[in-house]
């Protein structure tokens, strides 16, 4: 969603403002804009669009500027239009300001404003920011004072940075359930939504806390914490970010890209975790809460997106192997429902960027409950990492495309880490689970190496309006994830069920036109799966099958046949989501869109 990048410095902030707005395009916007002082002056530019078209905008402008502040906008208050993107200005254009969230008493506080003679140009709720930060440096001696009188007046949730004409050094910074990082360097300061906008220039972090206000020179950085009213010292981390595997390369896209990264997400996740050899599942994270493991008798398990789905799978997974009951709940239901909640229960929050709001809201609600809270994050130092207590990376790396993939593999891969470390070696399937993930990450090689034939099955079903998944047991989550997949990125009406629902409804809308991608790899509950098939081709629909490699005999039964190779019941959905990820790929690839950046949607979904 919404991104933040700001510079203070001896260098052009408008050349790393720029930079910073591009790296940051993967969080999905539908425009961008930047503000830089100079003389005195603030001078803004902002285009509809991509950054791209920003730099054409910018384009042979001599500035000399040493502080400037850039964002891309995800439009939540107001369309997408130049008056509507950021930065925001008050009326004298004095103060610019980039905003990330949402500013929930914004009427109120514009109709204060408009009394008091001020006047908007936007239909954003960030518009409120500037002028009212001008309402008080009308009143109070100081840029800081205003700005923090502002902020108490605003109620929701924010990231906010602000400079000023009249003050060519300085950044000022808040942040109040919207992730804000300091990037500290040589001279100079930065200031990111996601460190992945600066971290070509430095691997130095400051992460700033809910009401932390910042002021930030090329030289000093100071905090004080509005809420609490101390100064806490900034404390300077070194973030590990390799900003080499965040490169596209000679790749088409990044969701290609990382699609052909799943076996290494594979590897990564078990890497020193997995140890077959020793029988042993090592995790780290873990052992600061080893104790309280001991005494959970129940897992709720909040996530959204991807992260929900990979939470199903989990489901079965924790179930099966440590018999511990688990509930998958999407972190937007959980936030409203009052359900009970003992303190044997522990959350487990899923989330590839650690910044998805609703999922850091289900946290924020048990906080007061006294349980364990415990995260599978994948961005290292987000927000959902640092607030849980205790942990498992998943070790992706970055993942750019805004439809995750190689972080869902490693979310299940770790999921799998989880149950069997929590069985503690009683498990029977512990022997075998090791040993089958030592060499699953050859056998998700094997399906890449067969991208042709996928392609070639996925092109001729790219023409049809709606797509059915069906699954059952671990893989009825995993026809959710390939539906999902496909809707995501292709806008194609994709349903995910669970096979044995098909004649409870989904049957009704089977014909010629309605085909339906069945997975039928080796399992217990197979012939059933064929009967569900029977039944659809009896009423004339088109079937795609996903079945275990050796399995000729369903050839007969189907339209097409995409093959996986065997592997344990346990691991199916990890090999049979990579092939539904290239199925979904292709279909997009062949209706022409782009495929790292749907229509819509962002990365990382920061408001609720
Ligand atoms: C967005 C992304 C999805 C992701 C979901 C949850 O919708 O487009 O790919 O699954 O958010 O994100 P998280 O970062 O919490 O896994």
């Amino acid at each position: 969603m919404c991104g933040i990048i700001g510079y203070t410095g001896e260098k052009s902030g408008l050349d790393i403002v720029l930079q910073g707005l591009e790296a940051l395009e993967y969080r999905g916007y539908d425009s961008a804009g930047l503000a830089v002082i100079e003389n005195g002056e603030g001078k803004v530019f902002k285009q509809v669009g991509r950054v791209a078209g920003l730099r054409q905008v910018v384009n042979g402008q001599e500035l000399a500027a040493h502080l400037a502040i850039g964002h891309t906008r995800w439009a939540t208050h107001g369309r997408v239009t130049i008056q509507n993107a950021h930065p925001q200005v008050n009326s004298e254009q004095t103060i610019f300001v980039v905003h990330n969230g949402i500013i929930e008493n914004f009427g109120e506080l514009r109709d204060k404003l408009v009394a008091n003679g001020y006047t908007f140009i936007s239909e954003t709720d960030t518009e409120v920011v500037p002028n009212l930060i001008d309402f008080y440096l009308k009143q109070l001696d100081s840029f800081k004072a205003a700005f923090e009188a502002a902020l108490n007046d605003i109620h929701g949730a924010y990231s906010i940075v602000a400079i000023s004409a009249h003050d060519p050094e300085t950044l000022y910074a808040a942040r109040l359930s919207s992730p804000l990082v300091i990037g500290v360097g040589e001279n100079e300061n930065f200031l990111a939504s996601d460190p992945s906008a600066i971290i070509e220039h430095t691997k130095k972090v400051i992460y700033l806390e809910d009401y932390d206000v910042a002021v930030i020179t090329k030289s000093d950085v100071k905090i004080h914490n509005l809420k609490q009213n101390t100064t806490p010292e900034p404390k300077v981390e070194l973030i590990d970010y390799d900003n080499e595997e965040a490169l596209l390369g000679d790749f088409p896209n990044f969701m290609f890209k990382e699609i052909t990264e799943t076996p290494a997400a594979i590897r990564s996740a078990s890497l020193g975790r997995a140890l077959a050899d020793k029988n042993l599942v090592k995790l780290g994270g873990l052992e600061s809460v080893i104790g309280q493991l001991k005494y959970i008798d129940r897992i709720v398990i909040v996530a959204m997106g991807t992260s929900y789905y990979a939470g199903l799978v989990g489901e079965y997974l924790i179930e099966e192997l440590a018999g511990i009951p688990v509930e998958v709940q999407l972190a937007s239901e959980f936030n409203y429902r009052n359900e009970p909640f003992s303190r044997s229960t522990a959350l487990l929050a899923i989330s590839q960027s650690g910044e998805t709001a609703d999922t850091i809201a289900a946290l924020k609600k048990v906080e007061d409950y006294g349980v364990l809270r415990l995260g599978i994050v994948n961005a290292v130092g987000s927000t959902i990492a640092r607030m849980t207590d205790a942990g498992v990376y998943c070790h992706a790396g970055p993942e750019k495309a805004v439809a995750s993939t190689k972080a869902f593999i490693a979310q299940v891969t770790v999921l799998m880490l989880i149950a069997l470390n929590l069985s503690k070696g009683r498990s029977k399937r512990f022997k075998p689970l090791l040993e089958e993930l030592d060499v699953l990450p050859a056998k998700a090689q094997a399906i890449l190496d067969q991208v042709e034939n996928i392609k070639n099955i996925a092109e001729k079903y790219a023409d049809y309006r709606d797509f059915l998944f069906i699954g059952r047991h671990n893989s009825f989550p995993a026809a959710l994830e390939g539906a999902l997949k496909l809707k995501e990125i292709s806008y194609m009406h994709a349903e995910g069920y669970a096979a044995g629902e098909m004649k409870h409804g989904p049957l009704a809308m089977i014909d010629e036109n309605f085909p339906t991608f069945a997975i039928a790899t080796n399992s217990p509950l197979l012939d059933k799966t064929l009967s569900n098939i029977q039944e659809i081709r009896a009423r004339k629909g088109p079937v795609v099958a996903l079945a275990t490699e050796g399995n000729e005999s369903i050839k007969e039964l189907c339209d097409d046949v995409i093959y996986i190779p065997n592997t344990e019941p346990e691991t199916q959905p990890i090999l049979q989501v990579i092939a539904m990820q290239l199925f979904a790929y292709y279909i997009a690839m062949k209706r022409g869109y782009d495929v790292d950046r749907p229509r819509n949607l962002a990365k990382s979904v920061t408001v609720e």
